[in-house]
């Protein structure tokens, strides 16, 4: 299949718009493409050490002396601001100036990381989006969501800095174990549970060529995932209303994730969240169809959690659901769907407030006995 090229226009941004490459088995060939783009800028790469491990820095880079920072150990673990001030430090190390182009190979961690490091290195240089995960090509380089945890909450610090492109490789995706490829595949569900139902279909009935990772399917798969969320972040960039619609399943996920101890994985935790919503939806009489079923089928198919596993508390989920970034006077927001492939949006707010007691049941609901 040849590339295809989807251009997400952001109003927020000077230069409007990006592209966002898709095809499979280029990254080898992305370099001189990335250069000749940018030929006025010199680059400096971040990863991390499971991309030097997977050979993917290697493809490309292709012997290139390029200056780069690798992340080490990878993954939530070393996102933090000790991370983004060593990238930082690599950078002027190298004599980098204002005219550096920073690039992001890797997963959630290197995006939101190299993103962030892009936006605040001497006021901010250009970063190109490399998404080597099924999270990332889904998600989280797709949007300018940048991120680095404190030791309190996720993403603590951050900001929108758009990419200048991103670049999706789905032939990167053969790297990745079962259990982060297969987790990262919720995102997808979630793109066409709030805005897809047809997409919904399509997962359901391509599940066997999407576990067995057939080239053409993820190709479709990156194309739907970046066409509805880049509808979504064109009409509000800076996550103002609607955007937050790309938040469902993530309220009680997030809390899942860090009550977890981050033994869970996003994927695995936004699962779980989107049965919560689910579970809400029929508490709040929001469900004429049978979509909290498919949902949960397509997820457990995906070898994804659907219940709160166990030796994680109500008291604590609910301390950290207080904590929610998105909370307002201390209880968080929940984007819930109206039918499948539509979210609720009631008195034009796509996120809502919903009683503690009727969280509190979900939650004892789905605590695994
Ligand atoms: N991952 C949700 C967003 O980008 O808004």
């Amino acid at each position: 299949m040849a590339q295809q090229v989807l251009n997400v226009t952001v109003p927020a941004m000077a230069e409007g718009s990006y592209p966002i490459v898709i095809g499979s088995d280029f990254l080898q060939s992305l370099w001189p493409e990335i250069e000749r783009q940018w030929p006025q800028r010199r680059a400096f790469v971040v990863t991390d050490a499971n991309l030097v491990r997977a050979g993917l820095l290697d493809r490309l880079l292709a012997g290139t002396d390029v200056p780069r920072y690798v992340i080490d150990p990878p993954g939530e673990v070393s996102k933090h601001i000790h991370t983004a001030s060593a990238i930082v430090e690599a950078m002027e190390r190298a004599f980098l100036g204002r005219d550096t182009l920073l690039v992001a190979l890797g997963g959630g961690t290197v995006g939101d990381m190299g993103g962030f490091a892009a936006a605040i290195y001497k006021r901010g240089v250009p970063v190109v989006q490399i998404p080597t995960t099924t999270v990332a090509q889904a998600d989280s380089s797709i949007g300018g969501k940048t991120g680095v945890d404190s030791t309190l909450s996720k993403n603590a610090y951050g900001c929108f800095w758009h990419p200048a492109a991103v670049y999706i490789d789905t032939e990167t995706l053969r790297t990745l174990d079962e259990r982060q490829y297969c987790a990262g595949l919720v995102e997808s569900v979630k793109h066409a549970a709030i805005a897809d139902a047809a997409f919904f279909g399509y997962l359901e009935d391509h599940i066997d060529a999407i576990l067995a990772r057939d080239t053409d399917v993820l190709e479709h798969l990156a194309y739907e995932n970046c066409r509805i969320k880049a509808a979504v972040v064109a009409e509000d960039p800076t996550e103002k209303n609607k955007r937050r619609i790309l938040n469902y399943g993530h309220t009680l996920g997030h809390a899942v994730e860090s009550a977890s101890g981050f033994a869970l994985l996003h994927g695995q935790a936004v699962a779980i969240g989107m049965i919560a919503a689910g579970h809400l939806e029929q508490a709040m009489g929001l469900v004429g169809d049978d979509r909290l079923e498919r949902i949960c089928r397509l997820l457990e198919k995906l070898g994804q959690p659907t219940r709160i596993p166990p030796g994680i508390s109500k008291a604590t989920l609910i301390d950290l659901l207080k904590r929610d970034k998105k909370a307002v006077r201390q209880w968080p927001r929940f984007v819930l769907l109206e039918q499948l492939g539509r979210t609720w949006c009631k008195d034009n707010q796509w996120a809502h407030e919903v009683r503690p007691d009727l969280v509190e049941a979900v939650i004892d609901r789905m605590t695994a006995s």
